[in-house]
């Protein structure tokens, strides 16, 4: 696999790939499964798979979170040529930000609840980045997991609008045994907060069902929150039962519906989803 880090590396390594079909995997690294099921999803779909590795400053709304991200280009790269994929692009910040840069894509609507609400700047970070990625690998197909599906929302809704060139394919979630979500963040839990976050799933599960036999998704996402709240977890940003592409809240059940929830254990900031069927 290679690596390379400047946008012109790039241009000149798919140009080998002219007549084959590329899929874009973007990372911000620390990869577990969950990227590596991206990985294989890309595989299955284009010739070539390249994978972006960029931690990206503009979508942190707090400093200290940005710093103790895990960081480990070495093992990443490795996983990711143990994986398949064909080319790794790593990027500086200077590079993907260089002095005089004064850009940034807003995606109204879709992005200003939940996330956005909690995380002021969040969306219009990963918009911007993400739109600079798909322009710069111009890939036929970028794959992203629905654990982040406010942001896979996000970006569809982008990709429509822009008129980019590239199928947006969303991947399921893959989970732990005990059902907690695979993230990054998961290695920054303590024993103990580790052991009460597989409930987050559990809720989310549980208000699914409530919300499918027809139960109203204002009282089942309270006793879902309070349920969180006795099991340790706080604050509770939100529990919400949303429209699966708008992200607007629903009372009672409709198709393509998704229960949608972000919550703290200690200081590690959890977020799940669970389709309402
Ligand atoms: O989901 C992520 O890892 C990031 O938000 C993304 C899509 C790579 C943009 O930085």
């Amino acid at each position: 696999m290679q690596t390379v880090r400047t946008s012109e590396e790039l241009t000149e390594a798919l140009a080998e790939t002219i007549r084959q079909s590329v899929a874009l995997v973007p990372t911000m690294g620390a990869l577990h499964a969950g990227h590596l099921a991206l990985i294989a999803e890309a595989k299955r779909r284009a010739d070539k798979v390249v994978a972006s590795l960029f931690v990206n400053p503009t979508q942190f709304n707090d400093k200290a979170d940005l710093e103790r991200y895990p960081r480990n280009e070495a093992d990443d790269a490795r996983k990711l040529r143990d994986a398949g994929c064909d080319l790794l692009w790593a990027p500086s910040v200077e590079h993907i930000y260089p002095q005089n840069f004064a850009t940034t894509i807003r995606v109204a609507g879709v992005s200003e609840r939940w996330e956005g609400e909690h995380r002021p700047g969040h969306f219009d970070g990963v918009a911007t980045v993400v739109a600079k990625l798909l322009l710069s690998v111009l890939p036929d197909v970028a794959l992203f997991g629905e654990k982040d599906f406010q942001q896979l929302a996000v970006i569809r809704r982008m990709a429509v609008d822009l008129n980019l060139p590239m199928e947006i394919v969303g991947v399921a979630t893959v989970r732990e045994n005990d059902g907690l979500a695979m993230s990054s963040r998961n290695a920054l839990l303590s024993p103990k907060e580790r052991a009460k976050a597989p409930s987050l799933f559990q809720q989310l599960s549980e208000l699914a069902e409530a919300i499918s036999g027809g139960s109203s998704a204002d009282s089942a996402t309270k006793s879902a929150t309070d349920n969180l709240l006795r099991y340790g977890f706080g604050p509770v940003d939100y529990v919400a039962y949303v429209d699966g592409q708008t992200l607007e809240p629903i009372g009672k059940y409709r198709e393509g519906g998704r229960v949608i929830a972000a919550a703290f254990l200690g200081n590690v900031r959890l977020i799940d989803n669970v389709a309402v069927k």
